[in-house]
């Protein structure tokens, strides 16, 4: 692979600089069709909801409006990003377990279409600021059903203490929180909504999640009366970063949900006109790469070291979770391996090797190193540490390129700061 969105990846390097985060602007497309596509029923009303975490920026969100996608901001950042990205904020999906009472007012000023309710203090400092007032927001209801889904494996726990949102085990407090918010005018009570983790391999832990939902919601409405009529499932539709991960085509899991959530809306008497997705890695992991020029080489008893301009500063996702990536030399992907080299970044912590062991051909100071899959959680977590300046963004679509974020200066690093330290 030379190219990127049909441009050699030398020429990116060369003309924007590293580290550099370049998107394939089509591949991004083609998972917004692909997901809006798939994820569609006759029985009920579908949204695909874009998880901005895993990547927020306004070019990203202008693309996701293009699409007709709903947004999911977790933060008065996230949101603020939206909103001047020219996003039409009805369509936003504000959550989080510590919303400040600022960020709720600035969701109310903007108009955000709908609050994804965590707990019952934030549900009460809603009801306080939109009392009385003419403002109007529809509310959805973060549960824990007890199922927590990472990788290959899928649990049915009874975990009760996961930091966000209210345990089903907790009936009484999430009926509380509903007739609380159900008790002005001002607030449309929609729906449930759960999110049991990330890089999901099993369709099984969708299909378990959809029965448990949907029966909770028949539930709510039985015994207690409530209108509940949509279902939020989150996101953790997985990526491939190495050949470990199988992640389930987009079409499979997608008909997979619909047909679950179709068989469980008859059985509950057809109660749910609304279902939505919030996928955020799947859409935007693949799609994007890391470039990275290779400085000094070094040879330990044990390891050989490739040292790069970058590091966890860029992508914090190795030293946080041991995350696995892929990666090739610009240039030589067609020449034989020559060694076993250690990926590791510039900053200071022996933490911070971006890829523990990866088989290349004779690595070179001045290469270019092309690391695959960093579209997600990448620049989204990006920090300043070590004061390294973030790297550039860029699309590419048809071998042109457009920056979309500005590679920052080292002014940009102290522009905040104030230069008379001592009065
Ligand atoms: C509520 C919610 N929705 C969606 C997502 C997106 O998950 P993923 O990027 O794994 O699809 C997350 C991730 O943390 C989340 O917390």
């Amino acid at each position: 692979m030379s190219e990127i969105g049909g441009m050699n990846i030398l020429t990116l390097a060369q003309t924007y600089g590293t580290p550099l985060a370049v998107y394939d602007e089509g591949a991004l497309r083609d998972k917004l069709k692909s997901f809006t596509e798939h994820f569609r029923s006759d029985s009920f009303k579908t949204d695909v909801v874009y998880a901005s975490k895993a990547f927020n920026c306004m070019a990203m969100i202008q693309l996701i409006e293009e699409y007709g996608c709903c947004l999911d901001v977790v933060s008065g950042g996230e949101l603020y990003t939206a909103y001047k990205a020219g996003y039409d904020c009805s369509k936003i999906f504000f959550h989080g377990n510590n919303k400040t009472p600022a960020e709720i007012k600035m969701a109310l000023d903007l108009g955000v279409g709908t609050i994804v309710l965590d707990n019952e203090m934030e549900a009460a400092e809603l009801v306080r600021q939109i009392s009385g007032t003419d403002k109007k927001i529809n509310a959805y209801l973060r549960v824990n059903p007890g199922i927590e889904a990472h990788t290959h494996k899928y649990i049915v726990t009874a975990h009760v203490d996961s930091k966000f949102g209210i345990s089903m085990l907790d009936e009484e407090d999430i009926v509380n929180v509903i007739r609380m918010v159900s008790s002005t005018d001002n607030i449309t009570f929609e729906g449930i909504h759960a999110h049991i983790g990330s890089q999901i391999f099993d369709k099984k832990a969708y299909s378990e999640l959809v029965k448990k939902m949907f029966a909770f919601a028949s539930k709510l409405k039985n015994e207690y009366g409530f209108d509940v009529t949509g279902v939020n499932l989150g996101g953790g539709f997985a990526a491939y970063y190495t050949d470990e991960d199988h992640p389930i085509p987009v079409d499979e899991v997608c008909a997979e949900i619909i047909r679950t959530c179709e068989e469980e809306n008859a059985k509950n008497g057809n109660q749910i006109t609304r279902v939505l997705i919030e996928p955020g890695r799947s859409i935007v992991a693949e799609a994007g790469y890391n470039l990275y020029t290779i400085g000094y080489i070094k040879k330990t008893p044990n390891k050989l070291y490739a040292f790069v301009d970058g590091g966890m500063s860029d992508n914090i996702r190795p030293a946080l979770y041991q995350a696995k990536y892929d990666a090739f030399i610009a240039g030589k992907e067609n020449d034989e391996v020559s060694g076993t080299y250690t990926i590791a970044g510039k900053c200071c912590e022996s933490g911070d090797i971006l890829i523990q062991s990866i088989a290349l051909p004779e690595v070179k100071t001045g290469d270019i190193l092309v690391m695959k899959t960093t579209g997600a959680y990448g620049y989204s977590m990006a920090s300043h540490y070590n004061k390294l300046p973030l790297p550039a963004v860029v699309f590419v679509k048809d071998g042109t390129a457009r920056e979309v974020i500005e590679r920052e200066t080292y002014e940009h690093l102290i522009s905040l700061e104030k230069q008379e330290v001592n009065p």
